[in-house]
């Protein structure tokens, strides 16, 4: 084995992993079945935004410790093989593991004995157990002895990569008596803490770590959508519920989705001892878009949507990333469209081409802050936003990105710092439909 690691998958994960490990002098190989993926990291360019990634990626390939390959069988030069492949869920709320188990095939003839498999995606309770036993079943391994597995899941948040990955604590739950120590040897060289665990333990730890977040993210959605039916200003009631209160708590409104939160706790809701929780917890996140749709129509002229137009800031799923897989901006535009608006979307880290600021809010009848990123919290944000749009154009910041503690508002009013009650003459809703 003339290599120290081989990453297989170098997506949003496993690339900034891969990066690490070479930039701490490791030998590494990076396996990819994508062609633009491989080609853009050839050309020394990264393939998607990451803090801190370009500078290291120059610096590894000028050094030659990291080699790329689309050969997954390649894989095997290495002790330590990582798999940072995608783990979607089905719309059956069921894991879909096709994409472990065809790089485990491609594997399979290739594995010798010392060989570590880390699974670093996230998977479902039992999916480590799955994968040791599908490798004593066609190879006769006894996984812990000769061959090792151990999953080691990635906590880290996407643009926080290189500031995380030497201090979050790093869980390591092996199979057997030896698997945890030697998937341990090659995490520890990332400077943090190990914190070795049995494998459910670790698969637990890692989606129940998602599903806190999900859940604390659809208390005030769901807060927000019941200040609406009762004409109460959320971020008021939120400010109440923590005011140097020792047990308060409440999070934010938001868009709240991304690739991770949306499907993780599918992987606990598939075998669910109390089916439904965690459904529930997803169908208010999911209802945000179709609030805010609901908000516009209710305070723009004639009730309606109808050849409106309607400018949707940011696709990203969250502030000051590229990131757009499985963003809400995206249902929330297709609702819109479903009532005839005429939808302008605007994200200047978009990797996909949108309009121009001026072109999406000028003469906008409305303005939906739908991500949240830094740049945009500011006042003169708000200005030229407002003397862009129509007047008495609506603005719909669930974020509080301008800090206006208003959900919807008028514009140009808000823009005035006429207070949170700007404009919003709304009559109350009925009750929040959930989708
Ligand atoms: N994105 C995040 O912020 C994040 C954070 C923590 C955990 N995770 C988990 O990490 C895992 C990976 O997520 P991601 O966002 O990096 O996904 P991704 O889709 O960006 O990366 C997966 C990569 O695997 C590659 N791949 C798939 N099948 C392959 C095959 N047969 N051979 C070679 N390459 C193959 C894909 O081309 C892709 O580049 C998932 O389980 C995810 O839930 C993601």
């Amino acid at each position: 084995m003339d290599l120290d690691v081989a990453v297989v998958g170098i997506g949003r994960v496993g690339l900034p992993l891969a990066l690490a490990f070479a930039d701490r002098g490791l030998r590494t190989l990076g396996i990819d079945k994508k062609i633009d993926t491989l080609a853009a990291l050839a050309d020394g360019r990264m393939p998607f935004y990451e803090p801190g990634a370009d500078e290291i990626l120059t610096r590894v390939q000028d050094a030659g410790m990291l080699e790329l390959s689309g050969d997954v069988a390649l894989a095997a030069r290495a002790r330590h093989i990582v798999l940072t492949l995608g783990t979607p869920s089905f719309t059956h709320i069921e894991i879909d593991v096709s994409q472990i188990r065809s790089v485990l095939d491609d594997l399979l003839p290739h594995l010798r004995e010392g060989h570590c498999i880390v699974l670093r995606s996230t998977i479902a309770p039992g999916t480590t157990e799955f994968v040791a036993g599908y490798l004593e079943m066609h190879r006769g391994f006894t996984v812990g002895e000769d061959l090792f597995v151990a999953h080691v899941p990635e906590r880290i948040a996407a643009s926080r990569f290189f500031e995380e990955i030497s201090t979050l604590p790093c869980i390591v739950g092996g199979i057997g008596e030896r698997s945890g120590d030697v998937a341990a040897e090659l995490f520890t060289g990332l400077g943090a803490p190990i914190v070795p665990t049995s494998p459910i333990e670790a698969e637990l730890a890692k989606i129940w770590t998602n599903i806190l977040r999900y859940t604390m993210f659809a208390l005030p959605n769901r807060l927000m959508m019941e200040c609406e039916q009762y004409g109460a200003n959320v971020f008021e009631v939120i400010d109440l519920i923590n005011r140097d209160y020792p047990r308060g708590g409440m999070k934010m409104p938001g868009m709240t989705a991304g690739t991770c939160l949306r499907k993780d706790f599918t992987f606990s809701e598939e075998r669910s001892p109390a089916p439904g929780m965690l459904l529930a917890v997803s169908r208010v996140n999911e209802s945000v878009p179709l609030f805010l749709v609901d908000g516009l129509k209710r305070r723009l002229a004639g009730g309606t949507l109808r050849a409106k137009k309607i400018a949707v800031l940011g696709l990203a799923f969250k502030s000051d990333t590229d990131d757009e897989r499985d963003s809400l901006s995206f249902k929330l535009m297709r609702l819109l469209e479903r009532e005839l608006a005429l939808v302008a979307a605007h994200d200047p880290m978009s990797p996909s081409s949108t309009l121009t600021l001026e072109e999406a809010v000028g003469g906008a009848d409305a303005v939906v802050l739908a991500t949240n990123h830094t740049s945009w919290q500011d006042p003169l944000m708000l200005e030229r936003i407002a003397s862009l749009a129509a007047p008495g154009a609506v603005l719909a910041d669930p974020w509080d990105c301008f800090d206006q503690r208003a959900v919807f508002g008028e514009l140009r009013a808000l823009a005035d710092g006429a207070g949170p009650d700007a404009g919003d003459s709304a009559p109350p809703a009925t009750a929040p439909t959930i989708v």
